[in-house]
């Protein structure tokens, strides 16, 4: 295990004793005091849980299927991403008191770092959930493409620190255990990638239903188009390709990556596959949430 003061932790600070990005930690006020209005709608996510995923098909059902309108821009600039900040280059909290409403936050915050306006305001929450095997495998290549973030180690070594918190975000299980009572509030949609990757049509129209409008075939149809993998994959305005090379090395692997699930299987040993699973049960026990890891 790292040491708090290791080469590891540089780049990282706490908040309420949940591992963070420094930047981000600089300005926490900002982020804490930022209000919402009754019309936003937050999606909220661990991060590689497929944030971006959903936030086009959220656009789209915004845009009432206007392709052009979602590439207007590139997606962090149409979806603020509320606690990001680096000096000058990104400001969410900014992004977000500048922007008409409505609009449409994107978060990785657990549900008690949530800032307590959009609670008052009653505002709209997505949550999107993935299985933790494959949420650890797409966050040990994000490890590699962020030049910020510190070196992950080998698969095994990122794992351990994955499942004693030691990553951005903190607990993957807290996050989505709290989150998961959370959703007994009717304003809270608990939605799962594995479900997306089963049956998109089911899962574009509960959000297009959570978020009161049509759900016509139409829209539906155009929404599964434009966020196909590969569309998705391929799109300037999606891809983070826009994103300086410095900030975001997609060389060796691309910020929408494999798009599966099931991925974890060509990462884990037996040995590491049966350490995690006994230390997901421990962590697991107590909540109803169940996840897949294959569909
Ligand atoms: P992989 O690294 O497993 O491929 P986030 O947006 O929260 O950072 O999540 C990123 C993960 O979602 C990546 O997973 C990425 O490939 C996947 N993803 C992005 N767009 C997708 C899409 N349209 N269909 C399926 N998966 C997608």
């Amino acid at each position: 295990m790292d040491s708090p003061k290791s080469d590891y932790y540089k780049n990282l600070d706490e908040v309420q004793g949940i591992l963070m990005y420094k930047d981000f930690v600089k300005y926490w006020n900002d982020v804490e005091t930022v209000q919402a209005r009754p019309d936003d709608v937050v999606i909220v996510t661990y991060p590689r849980s497929g944030t971006t995923w959903v936030s086009e098909i959220v656009y789209m059902i915004y845009k009432e299927g206007d392709v052009e309108k979602c590439k207007e821009d590139a997606i962090f600039n149409r979806i603020p991403f509320l606690e990001c900040r680096s000096d000058d280059v990104y400001n969410g909290v900014k992004q977000l008191k500048q922007m008409a409403s409505p609009r449409v936050v994107k978060t990785h915050l657990p549900a008690e770092l949530l800032p307590v306006s959009f609670w008052e305001k009653n505002c709209k929450i997505i949550y999107v959930a993935r299985n933790a095997k494959d949420v650890a495998v797409s966050y040990y290549y994000f490890f590699k493409m962020v030049s910020a973030y510190p070196n992950p180690g080998s698969f095994p070594e990122f794992v351990e620190k994955f499942m004693n918190a030691q990553v951005p975000y903190g607990s993957w299980y807290t996050h989505v255990t709290s989150w998961w009572e959370k959703s007994k509030n009717p304003q809270v949609l608990f939605i799962f990638y594995e479900d997306m990757k089963e049956d998109i049509k089911k899962e574009v129209l509960k959000l297009v239903q959570f978020l009161g409008r049509k759900p016509s075939k139409e829209l539906v149809d155009k929404i599964i188009k434009h966020t196909l993998f590969q569309e998705m994959k391929d799109n300037p305005s999606t891809n983070y390709t826009i994103m300086p090379e410095e900030v975001m090395n997609q060389k060796e692997t691309s910020f929408i990556r494999k798009g599966i699930t099931g991925d974890w299987k060509n990462h884990f040993t037996v040995a590491l596959n049966e350490v995690f699973d006994m230390h997901y049960e421990q962590q697991m026990k107590g909540s109803s949430l169940k996840f897949r890891t294959e569909i």
